[in-house]
């Protein structure tokens, strides 16, 4: 067994994805590890099913912090995490991404000096509307070791002087994607049982997008406009806004957008892998997208992106919120074709290994 003992924490839906092939790289080389999971997400689709997707083991503790204010949240997970770490007193504590789960777990960590590793480290929208750019931000410059995914990525941070070392590793977005593709093949999924050839699949969940009823009306009324089937797994707080706000009637009304319950991380990647093209204001999938399996289109339904490079590898078009004006840049875009997507910015598959051999050679 390795001595290198990491204590690895995930809080929401797209943790799990992002952590689970590091997860995978430990369990092939034998690497002892402690899995925590603080309960931001708990539904069966949103959390369990996850776990089964990426065949993960159960976490080793799960705080069941549930939904609540971003203090809330953050505040009840530190106190988890805290009492956990002074348990297993682990060589280095990884986090993943944007999310309340991570700035608590890099809270808890650094007071009691134990490392940080940060996954996914220098990605920045300068959007300070968004909680997830101030718990990047905070959690960067906290972190000892920052994995950033791309050259990008890593600049920004030597740009902002933080004091952990910075290395350029991929995303493991793409390790998991390309792990999981061949496990697709003849998956029937919810367009199978729709009877539906050609469609766009959609996604929004931003707190900035779907908490705001102006905004989320003008959403769905400008995705209406399009000449596309849309089929539309609908995170749980875009559900409960659409119902407060009454617009699930204009969807229902307008027929051609076809809202599904959340689906699972395999029948998301049947559904991406047999689309159109996608419209999201989630970033994970402005990643996706780029992965040498999918190679896909995105229109991002947002009016900044922390992911500048998808953008330029032209998979990536930022189309804004705007009723007047999205709704006729993606027509455009449409019509002009997609053949101008090169490359893969976020890596080919191969970051989580990398992630393990750094911290190898730097902690043992
Ligand atoms: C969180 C992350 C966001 C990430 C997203 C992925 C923060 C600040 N935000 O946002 O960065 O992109 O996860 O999904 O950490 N709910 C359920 N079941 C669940 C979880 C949530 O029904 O298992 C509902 C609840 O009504 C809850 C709402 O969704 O109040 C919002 O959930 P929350 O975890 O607070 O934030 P997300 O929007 O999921």
């Amino acid at each position: 067994m390795i001595k290198l003992k990491p204590f690895f924490v995930v809080g929401t839906r797209p943790e799990i994805v992002k952590m689970a092939p590091i997860i995978h790289e430990c369990e092939r080389r034998q690497i002892d590890f402690f899995l925590l999971h603080t309960g931001q997400h708990y539904s069966d689709n949103m959390s369990r099913l996850f776990f089964r997707d990426m065949d993960l083991k159960d976490p080793d503790m799960n705080l069941n912090i549930g939904s609540g204010s971003h203090s809330e949240q953050t505040a009840k997970a530190l106190l988890g995490i805290e009492k956990e770490l002074l348990k297993e007193e682990p060589d280095i504590v990884l986090v993943q991404g944007d999310t309340n789960a991570v700035l608590s777990a890099a809270l808890a960590a650094i007071k009691l000096h134990i490392p940080v590793g940060h996954v996914e480290a220098g990605l920045r929208s300068y959007d300070v509307r968004m909680p997830e750019e101030h718990n990047r931000r905070l959690t960067d410059h906290v972190s000892e070791f920052l994995f950033a995914p791309t050259k990008k990525s890593a600049d920004i941070l030597n740009g902002e002087k933080v004091w952990g070392k910075v290395f350029v590793t991929g995303n493991t977005v793409i390790d998991t994607l390309e792990e999981s593709i061949q496990k697709i093949i003849g998956r029937k999924t919810v367009a199978d049982r729709l009877k539906m050839k050609e469609y766009a699949l959609l996604t929004l969940h931003r707190a900035e997008n779907v908490d705001d009823k102006t905004t989320l009306a003008g959403l769905v009324h400008g995705l209406l406009e399009l000449d596309t089937e849309i089929i539309f797994p609908a995170h749980p707080r875009t559900v409960t806004r659409l119902t407060e706000f009454d617009l699930i009637k204009d969807i229902e009304k307008g027929d051609r957008i076809h809202l599904v319950e959340p689906t699972g991380y395999l029948d998301f990647l049947a559904l991406m892998k047999s689309c159109s093209f996608v419209l999201t204001d989630s970033g994970g999938i402005q990643e996706e997208v780029t992965a040498p399996s999918i190679n896909k289109k995105v229109f991002v339904l947002r009016t900044s992106t922390e992911r500048p490079e998808a953008v330029e590898s032209g998979h990536a078009t930022v189309v804004g919120v705007n009723p007047e004006v999205f709704p006729q840049m993606i027509k455009q875009g449409i019509e002009n074709g997609f053949s101008e997507m090169k490359g893969h910015p976020y890596g080919i598959g191969d970051a989580s290994k990398r992630i393990i051999d750094i911290l190898l050679e730097h902690i043992e």
